[in-house]
């Protein structure tokens, strides 16, 4: 057993439902038996009751729970900041040229080590990956995430049209690649499976279908796309499914939409979708970097909340501008800002809350992961800037942890990252890397 000893922050609640959602411990005690939490209070209290455990000190700095990164591609961490496109000359150009070259293992081998690593050193203990289209790639992210310890929901991107021929599939040949993934790697350590169709622009009914078979087949494999990001991405898909009255009834004629569907962006949803999302209990992954790097649009955070849709945050790397789920936060802050009226003023707690447990609950983890309760499993970031660096002076004279926290958003980077645990394991620690 070991009991750390921490400034700690969680939302064991949710702050748009209750206004008490942010606990905060200014001393705090977690007391961690094999990779658990077993007890979680004030460090007088917990000591007081385990006189004897050993203590690791980790005063000086802000232990959060560990990160859940809702949406992410592994395929693209070599094309993060390709600014200025929209997104459909930036897949065109930059993004599905870089994804073609997953069909050789040594190349993926390599980016799945550059991406797990950039998932963990910056706080991200649990992430739902939109994989590579080629089987053997998403094979050797399952490899990486196992061998770092990750929480990886990991899929096989499918498709069968409009993007390039090594990228497309077929509704056999994805569903017999899904069930082989599914079989090997699914509920293996901490990997689970995440079925992936690209997005209905690229997907046949019939890869629909095909997705839909695994999902019933698979009962508690998870399900994610994308949904309503872009104008013309948008026309596009009223186009080619003319028997679909919106982007998300194309997906939910195939029973896609389901409370084990988190559908990424959703920035451009109609009040139709928005009480259809809220009815089948689905989650949209909220991308704020990606949404403003490809000018996608404002993220109608209020119209979501108003409709009862669970929203989660996440990075879209590539898309988006980096792994930094504090950078999420403050992105949205900004955005929500902007919107005047329209847009939602996020707090502190709402910040936390979006990067933490709104993911757990998004992938059905709550009961897991996502806050510092007792008997949640012991992932956690501790973020204590390096001497000398402003933001260890900015912490050092926030007036309360609740504004250290918001000042860490605002500020923080990979850089003020020192150590982070999935299961009571050390996953990276800034003084093994240098
Ligand atoms: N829609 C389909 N593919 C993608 C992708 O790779 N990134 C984003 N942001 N949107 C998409
Ligand atoms: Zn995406």
């Amino acid at each position: 057993m070991t009991l750390y000893r921490a400034t700690f922050l969680h939302t064991p609640a949710n702050p748009f439902h209750s206004g008490h959602a942010l606990h905060t411990e200014d001393d705090g005690g977690l007391l961690v038996q094999n990779g658990q939490i077993i007890q979680s209070g004030s460090f007088a209290d917990v000591r007081a009751a385990h006189p004897n455990e050993p203590v690791e000190d980790l005063r000086g700095g802000l232990l959060l729970p560990g990160f859940v990164d809702t949406h992410v591609h592994y395929p693209q961490v070599r094309v993060i900041g390709g600014l200025g496109l929209p997104l459909l000359e930036w897949l065109d150009t930059i993004t599905l040229p870089e994804e073609a070259k997953f069909g050789d293992d040594v190349y993926a081998a390599a980016i799945a080590r550059e991406f797990v690593s950039g998932l963990t050193s910056h706080g991200t203990t649990t992430a739902l990956i939109f994989g590579s289209h080629f089987a053997s790639a998403v094979e050797i992210l399952f490899q990486e995430s196992s061998r770092a310890g990750l929480r990886a929901v990991a899929g096989q991107v499918v498709s069968d049209r409009m993007l390039r021929p090594e990228l497309h599939t077929t509704p056999e040949r994805a569903y017999a690649e899904g069930k082989a993934l599914i079989e090997r790697w699914h509920g293996q350590g901490r990997n689970s499976y995440a079925v992936t169709p690209r997005f209905s622009l690229s997907a046949s009914e019939g890869i629909l279908e095909a997705c839909a078979a695994l999902m019933a087949e698979f009962p508690d494999v998870r399900f994610t796309s994308h949904i309503n990001e872009n104008g013309r991405e948008i026309e596009t898909v009223r186009e080619l499914f003319p028997g679909s009255r919106d982007y998300l009834e194309t997906y939910e004629r195939a029973g896609l939409v389901t409370r084990r569907s988190v559908l990424a962006h959703s920035v451009h949803p109609t009040d139709r979708e928005l009480g259809s999302m809220a009815e089948h209990r689905c989650t949209a992954a909220h991308c704020p970097c990606s949404n403003s790097a490809l000018g996608s649009g404002l993220f109608p955070l209020k119209r979501h909340l108003a409709a009862g849709v669970h929203v989660s945050l996440g990075t879209d790397v590539g898309g988006g501008t980096g792994f930094s789920m504090l950078k999420e936060g403050l992105q949205a802050h900004f955005m929500q800002q902007l919107m005047g009226p329209d847009g939602v003023p996020l707090s502190p707690a709402h910040l936390l809350y979006l990067a933490t447990r709104a993911g757990a609950e998004a992938l059905g983890l709550e009961g897991q992961i996502g806050d510092f309760s007792a008997g949640k499993s012991f992932d956690a970031v501790y973020f204590r800037p390096p001497e000398g660096s402003i933001m260890k002076t900015v912490l050092n004279h926030a007036p309360s942890p609740e504004r250290a926290l918001a000042s860490l958003f605002a500020g923080g980077t990979q850089s003020d990252v020192a150590g982070v645990w999935i299961g009571g394991d050390v996953v990276y620690s800034r003084h093994l890397q240098t």
